[in-house]
């Protein structure tokens, strides 16, 4: 991994200080000015990945500071976070509108507040999102929609298509994962102990080496956090990085998402190569549908990146395929029927739906959904 660098623009050289042991311990080449005026030549001579600016520096308003970098080409689309000894909420208004993208206000809570959204902001590029495998995200509205289900399956399904594939599921639903016990997984690595290690050690080699490849199921697996604890302790910062990880070492990497969208979440769908999004045909969950699309539409998610699966699509009581489409907005790519006790009784044998039934119309549409969702990806990558 490139080192990344950080300037740091604060008056109080103690804070200062602090800061930069704090970003130097994590790998970070720091650079840091104790003037308004210092910080803008530094800016545009050492041209930093991101820079962290106290707005309160009493030389140049710390706003006027922003704007001046954002009007620059050389810092335009620069990171900059301030990290403020103001709590007011005037000043975080006026200095988010000056073109800072966070306001942290000093306080016990700072560094951790800090690392988190440097890890979030540097961490995801759209030069990076598109190196290594392609990534495709799972997700819905509500729960119980089949998310994990319909992602193990389709999972398995690339490589029944693509043997040559080299396939991987990470579970990313917070605060307790479900694709480890779904599939049989009994390892002690899952996506919280894969974050606390160091950034060095986590080569494409260790993912391929470490990712435990579950037997039916043709893909290796990052488990998901095995309980609320656990999860409560997630080195949030580390996800992009760990997700690259998987991408550098596999073709495809399927992160079930769930429905914790998130702030730690919401990079990983608006950097992947297709979303798919699992709709039930219960009228909530379409219409909960509904409103995750708008909002994600609003984060600059494009349509055409979405896969959407009706899920228990025929044989229940609910919303048609033809009204989902009509409510939704965009068309549904795919529909599974409903599978009656089927399902859940390949899920609980841990089996491959595909393997358990093999001749059903079901294993049918996962076949066909793999390859449609594969080959969108790679065409989406292209663009
Ligand atoms: N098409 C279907 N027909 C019948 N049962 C289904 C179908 N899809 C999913 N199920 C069943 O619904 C249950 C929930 O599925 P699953 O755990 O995959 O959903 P989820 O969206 O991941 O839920 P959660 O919100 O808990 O993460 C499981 O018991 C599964 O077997
Ligand atoms: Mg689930």
């Amino acid at each position: 991994m490139s080192e990344k660098k950080i300037l740091i623009i604060d008056t109080d050289v103690a804070s200062r200080n602090f800061i930069a042991r704090n970003l130097a311990a994590q790998n970070y080449e720091v650079v840091q000015v104790g003037s308004g005026k210092e910080g803008l030549i530094s800016a545009w001579r050492d041209r930093p990945d991101l820079i962290v600016i106290d707005p309160t520096i009493p030389d140049l308003r710390g706003e006027e500071l922003a704007s001046k970098l954002r009007q620059d080409a050389r810092t335009a689309n620069t990171p900059i976070v301030a990290l403020s000894s103001d709590p007011s909420v005037m000043r975080i208004k006026s200095c988010l509108d000056a073109g800072y993208n966070e306001y942290i206000t000093k306080s016990g809570q700072a560094v951790s507040n800090l690392n988190e959204t440097i890890g979030r902001l540097l961490g995801i590029t759209a030069a990076t999102a598109k190196q290594g495998g392609l990534l495709i995200v799972f997700t819905s509205a509500k729960g119980g929609a089949g998310t994990s289900s319909l992602c193990a399956n389709i999972a398995m399904n690339i490589f029944q298509s693509q043997p040559e594939a080299r396939v991987a599921v990470v579970d990313m639903v917070l605060p307790i994962g479900s694709i480890g016990p779904l599939v049989g997984y009994e390892g002690k690595q899952n996506i919280v102990t894969v974050c606390d290690i160091p950034p060095l050690e986590l080569s494409p080699d260790y993912f391929q080496k470490e990712l435990t490849e579950m037997n039916l199921w043709k893909f290796s697996l990052l488990a998901g956090s095995p309980d609320p604890e656990s999860s409560n302790h997630l080195n949030v910062a580390r996800i992009w990085d760990v997700v690259a990880g998987v991408k550098s070492a596999f073709d495809y990497v399927l992160v079930d998402l769930g429905r914790s969208l998130s702030k730690i979440s919401l990079p990983l769908i608006q950097h992947a190569d297709l979303i798919t999004l699992v709709v039930s045909t219960d009228v909530s969950s379409v219409s909960l549908t509904k409103i995750l699309l708008e909002y994600l539409k609003n984060k600059g998610v494009r349509e055409n990146g979405i896969y959407t699966i009706l899920n228990r699509a025929i044989g229940l009581e609910g919303v048609s395929k033809p009204d989902a489409e009509k409510i939704l907005g965009i068309p549904i790519k795919s529909a599974v029927p409903y599978l009656g006790s089927n399902f859940a009784l390949a899920n609980n044998q841990h089996q491959p739906y595909i393997l358990k039934f093999p001749k059903e119309t079901a294993s049918f549409i996962f076949t066909e959904a793999a390859k449609e969702m594969t080959a969108l990806a790679f065409k989406l990558r292209a663009e």
